[in-house]
């Protein structure tokens, strides 16, 4: 039998809350929260580990056969990423590792390698996937598209207290050039690049707090599932 389930996707540039809102969302919905950023970051990892370029198309697709990726979630609901066994959850949140991403995300190959784990994901569960092309690549179906986006500034500052806060020295201009720099390059690729889809609802959280942010897109997901 199968069993309809319910998706929202949730796109827009880094450092926008996308990640902290999608997992609090789905949390409070009973849907299972899906990072995809996290899997194109454990894909730029392995091309790192391999020390290979990452914007070398030919050079990745070979690499691509002898990568077995997997994401499950522990106890707290956390998704966890796996390359060939390891975990490596951690190991995908660096700066570098940020760049690695955005280069391997540029290249059909790797977006093609990726998109049935992404999908299947969706037709077994509820879920609430955050990315750059759920609502226009990879369900284009999904009953709730949001775009959220934040100005460049406020982007930068939240993911420099993040950074700060792990222990990371960068400061606010490394993070604002990287950022601009990642933005352009998500931005002005040919394969999948960023953008909204045209029934996506837009929401801008630079005026927002964290928690402002949650029930917004709360409200909006509770309203269009008439979830109660
Ligand atoms: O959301 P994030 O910062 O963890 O994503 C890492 C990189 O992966 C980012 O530069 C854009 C890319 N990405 C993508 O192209 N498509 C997705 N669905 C998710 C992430």
């Amino acid at each position: 039998m199968t069993e309809k389930h319910r998706a929202v996707a949730i796109d827009g540039p880094s450092g926008a809350g996308k990640s902290t809102i999608a997992k609090a969302v789905a949390a409070r919905c009973g849907f299972i929260y899906v990072d995809t950023g996290a899997i194109y970051r454990t894909v730029g990892l392995a091309v790192r580990r391999a020390d290979a370029d990452p914007h070398d198309g030919a050079a990745v697709a070979a690499l691509l056969p002898g990568l077995d990726i997997r994401f499950d979630y522990g106890p707290d609901g956390t998704q966890r990423m796996r390359l060939n066994g390891e975990d490596v959850s951690e190991a995908i949140r660096t700066p570098e590792g940020s760049m690695y991403a955005s280069a391997v995300a540029a290249l059909p190959v790797v977006r093609a390698f990726l998109l049935d784990m992404q999908r299947d994901m969706a037709s077994s569960h509820s879920v609430v996937m955050d990315g750059r092309d759920i609502g226009t690549v990879v369900l284009p179906d999904a009953g709730l598209k949001i775009f959220l986006t934040a100005g460049l500034e406020a982007r930068a500052k939240r993911r420099l207290l993040e950074l700060n806060a792990k222990g990371d020295p960068s400061t606010f201009e490394d993070v604002l050039a990287d950022m601009a720099r990642r933005d352009e390059q998500d931005a002005s690729r040919a394969a999948a690049p960023l953008k909204a889809a045209e029934d996506a609802v837009l929401v801008d959280t630079s005026d927002m707090t964290l928690e402002e942010s949650i029930d917004h897109v709360c409200a909006l997901v509770k309203a269009r599932f008439g979830i109660g």
